[in-house]
């Protein structure tokens, strides 16, 4: 008898609500709020995970009543809702929805949240167990949480716990990141702080851990040994848009690499953590950033490249160049692309280079690693034509799409031996179907239940500052000749030539 692979479909364990708590939400007014938090509330409501003892206090400094506000998140789940809105579901998140107007300097902003925060302990048996979520601008982060420290919003019992969620960019360099860190410190254990990677939400990257641990098939060759190299994209169809405020202090090394490109890179080249638990795999991460070979800063323009977009056609729309965005400085010498060259020094990558590129106006939208193996030595077929023969590569795509490819040579059929890359394909939509959600789902319920594993720790926050320091240090002393990339290209000349130089070449996508 032939056995299959069991579909365990049915015995999928199913998680439970989280235990009672309110959640307070710092800049509740704010895009982040509408767009993102409140449709994953939602979709976890539907999911049955949040407690039935359960509310929300929007915190934030516009002015606005507590009905005002329930107004205000009603139409506004109607946008941003990742699937229909069920009316019962909403109406039950709306009951539990209060507003709070405050100044996040103000002491009494925290005293106020403190009477509303017992009130709702009272009235919905939310039992002290406090979220609060800093979805504000980075120079809040401190104030917050020395006002929540003074109220005593932080003090945590057996009986009653008491979290913080801080959204990025976690400081702006290794400096700053490390005195946000001691000023946190100061207020809170790090088991209370639950630093936020939204790329750790995607359910693709999640599964880039079980795709190397818990099959026994890739680990052996995942490796020095027979791995050429690998490169991760992370390519943005949009420009700056309404962020160019932001957006012109931070530029795209800061606001994409030490964050969301590193986690990829974290995941993708870390050891086997010893168990699946939060300190387990934080510990991995913060070894792998360790060992990332530090760049002089005279050799930068050997591993760092950036670019800034000019006018130009992204699809079927106009795109003005990057130094005539609003609230952009016209003179900017801020990167909107980067593509980097990493080497690590341990026995598993010893020699195996990492390319890393991000921008923003590229033809395609996508985010993926593309793993690719040594050639095969195709000694047996020198005599064939055989210009078709590719490397074998495995692609985990990100998004939009979510799948996993690897991509291995077959015969053509045929008299001749005739030799192309076809595709073993996996992709998620197909096989499990599964409604579209925010990726802030899993991040939020794991706070709830406070498993920490897909948040960064202090340290890793630190490791991943300190690789990108001498970057940002050798760009802010020259001036870079941009603009020099058209919008709705893959970025400049030089990022190509970083590769060519290895005798390599960025993996090519073709654009749908
Ligand atoms: C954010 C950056 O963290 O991530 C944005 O600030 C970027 O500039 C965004 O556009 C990309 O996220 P996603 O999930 O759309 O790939």
């Amino acid at each position: 008898m032939i056995s299959t692979a069991p579909r365990c479909q049915t015995e999928i364990e199913q998680p439970e609500p989280a235990s009672p708590c309110a959640i307070a939400i710092f800049g509740a007014a704010g895009d982040l709020t509408k767009r993102l938090l409140m449709p994953a509330l939602y979709n976890l409501a539907k999911s049955g995970l949040l407690p039935k003892e359960f509310a929300i206090i929007g915190v934030a400094h516009t002015d606005l009543s507590s009905d005002e506000f329930r107004t205000q998140m009603s139409r506004d789940i109607k946008e941003f809702a990742t699937q229909e809105v069920d009316s019962d579901i909403w109406n039950w998140i709306n009951e539990r929805l209060d507003y709070l107007q405050g100044d996040f300097k103000d002491p009494n902003t925290y005293l106020e949240l403190q009477k509303r925060l017992s009130g709702v302990d009272k009235e919905k048996g939310t039992s002290g167990n406090y979220l609060f979520y800093l979805a504000t601008s980075p120079s809040f982060f401190k104030p917050i949480v020395e006002g929540l420290g003074k109220a005593k919003l932080t003090k945590e019992s057996d009986e009653q716990w008491r979290r913080v969620i801080i959204e990025k960019p976690f400081g702006q360099d290794l400096d700053s990141a490390r005195s946000l860190n001691q000023d946190i410190f100061k207020v809170l254990d790090e088991n209370q702080v639950y630093r936020i990677d939204h790329y750790l939400g995607k359910e693709t990257v999640q599964n880039l851990m079980v795709f190397r641990f818990a099959n026994g098939v890739f680990e052996p060759i995942w490796n020095r040994n027979h791995i050429d190299h690998v490169q991760i994209t992370v390519s943005e169809t949009v420009g700056v848009e309404k962020r160019g405020n932001y957006y012109d202090q931070a530029g795209a090394l800061r606001d994409m690499i030490p964050n969301h490109l590193f986690q990829l890179l974290a995941l993708t080249a870390m050891e086997a953590p010893t168990c699946f638990a939060a300190d387990a795999v934080r510990d991995e991460k913060t070894k792998l950033f360790h060992a990332v070979q530090a760049i002089a800063p005279e050799e930068v323009d050997n591993y760092a490249v950036r670019g800034q977009y000019d006018q130009g056609q992204v699809g079927d729309k106009e795109a003005k160049a990057y130094r005539d965005e609003p609230r952009v400085d016209p003179d900017s010498n801020t990167e909107s692309y980067v593509a980097l060259k990493l080497l690590i020094d341990n026995w598993r990558w010893a020699g195996v280079p990492f390319y890393l590129r991000t921008g923003k106006y590229m033809p395609q939208r996508t985010t993926e690693i593309a793993i690719q193996f040594k050639q095969a030595p195709f000694t047996m077929f020198k005599d064939t034509p055989v210009e078709c023969l590719t490397p074998n590569f495995l692609l985990i795509q990100i998004q939009p799409k979510e799948r996993i490819s690897l991509q291995i040579g077959a015969k053509v059929p045929g008299p001749k031996v005739n030799i192309d890359g076809v595709e073993m394909d996996f992709s998620y939509k197909d096989r499990f179907g599964a409604a579209p959600q925010t990726g802030y789902e899993t991040l939020i319920y794991d706070c709830l239940i406070g498993d920490a594993t897909l948040f960064q720790r202090a340290d890793n926050t630190e490791a991943a500052w300190k690789i990108v320091d001498p970057i940002l240090e050798a760009w802010k002393q020259n001036k870079a000749d941009f603009p020099n990339y058209t919008a709705g290209t893959w970025g400049p000349k030089s990022a190509d030539e970083l590769l060519e130089r290895d005798g390599r070449q960025w993996r090519v996508m073709s654009v749908e």
